[in-house]
Formats: C-alpha cells, sequence, structure tokens
C-alpha cells in the first residue's frame, strides 16, 4: 500500500487573526518550521479560529477524528487573559495530558524572555493525535519546538 503523507494540523486561535485584523503569522510559522525538520512526506491542514471555548474545542476533535491528523500543533491563547483558553480546552478534548512538553517549552523561553512564564502551553494525546499549544509569538514558533521537536515522532510512535 503506498504510503500516504501524515496530516499535521496547524492551528491558530486568534480572536484579531481570524477577524482578519492581521494577518495570521503563527500558522505559516510552523508549516515553514515543518517543512525544514520533516524527513517524509506531510499535508498540513490549516486553521485560523478565533478564542471561543466550542470553536477551538470542535476544531481540534474534528482535526484528531475526522482529518485523522498524527500531530495537531496550536498557536495562541496560552496566556492568561480572560479569553486565552487554548490549554485548557486542550486538556478537556485530550484522553492524557502530556506535561513534560509544556515543562520544557517553558524552561527553554525562560532563557529567552522573562515573560515565558505567562504560557500556560501544555500538550495532550486525543486518540492517535498528540496536540501541542504553543504561544501566539511568531519567534516562540521555533524557540519552542527546537526544545521538543525530537520527542514529537518517539511519542506518536508510542501512540500508534
Ligand atoms: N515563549 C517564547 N519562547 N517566546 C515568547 O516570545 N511570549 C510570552 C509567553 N511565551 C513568548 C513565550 C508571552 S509575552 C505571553 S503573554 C505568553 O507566552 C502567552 O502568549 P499567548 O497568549 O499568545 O499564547
Amino acid at each position: 500500500m503506498p504510503n500516504t503523507p501524515a496530516k499535521i494540523g496547524i492551528v491558530t486561535v486568534s480572536d484579531r487573526a481570524s477577524r482578519g485584523d492581521y494577518e495570521d503569522r503563527g500558522g505559516p510559522a510552523i508549516r515553514e518550521y515543518l517543512d525544514q525538520v520533516m524527513s517524509s512526506p506531510w499535508e498540513a491542514v490549516a486553521k485560523v479560529i478565533p478564542d471561543d471555548r466550542d470553536t477551538i474545542a470542535q476544531t481540534l476533535i474534528g482535526l484528531s477524528d475526522d482529518v485523522g491528523c498524527c500531530l495537531i500543533i496550536t498557536t495562541g491563547g496560552t496566556g492568561p487573559a480572560k479569553r486565552d483558553l487554548t490549554p485548557d480546552v486542550t486538556v478537556q478534548v485530550c484522553d492524557k495530558e502530556m506535561p513534560g512538553f509544556g515543562e520544557l517549552m517553558r524552561k527553554v523561553s525562560l532563557e529567552k524572555v522573562p515573560t515565558a512564564i505567562l504560557s500556560r502551553q501544555t500538550a495532550g494525546l486525543r486518540g492517535n493525535s498528540l496536540i501541542i499549544n504553543l504561544p501566539g509569538q511568531p519567534k516562540a514558533i521555533a524557540e519552542c519546538l527546537d526544545a521538543v521537536f525530537p520527542a514529537i515522532p518517539y511519542c506518536i510512535d508510542l501512540v500508534e
């Protein structure tokens, strides 16, 4: 059977980007990062959605259960503001939290910016999908993924 490309969900969670108040730079930065590090064919399924609890939940569930993404990376909505809900919804839709991802990303980020303490970013598993939260700052994407990327294929292999 021919190998089908792995599907990877890229979800920008931002009221303003979803309204078109500004251009989404986080989603394209994730795509660019993956283009550089992925060693096998992959296909992006990208979404830009508001910081709305139900929309985030439906998007993550759809990408996992219906689209069959092995990996879903979110950007934005990890901070302390009232509408920052991405980590809360991630935990809500996952069968298992994987707290080590958030711990390591915060640790390396703190070496770059003291405000990294404000991110509640985490990760979790829903079915065969690994969901990882990144902060909304486009420069945070490589800063965080550099730290955890080596663990991602291993984690996905373990749950398949
Ligand atoms: N982590 C990294 N690596 N680089 C950053 O610039 N910004 C911080 C933090 N983590 C940042 C970071 C800031 S300023 C905030 S408020 C929180 O992530 C939450 O950001 P978010 O709500 O856009 O997800």
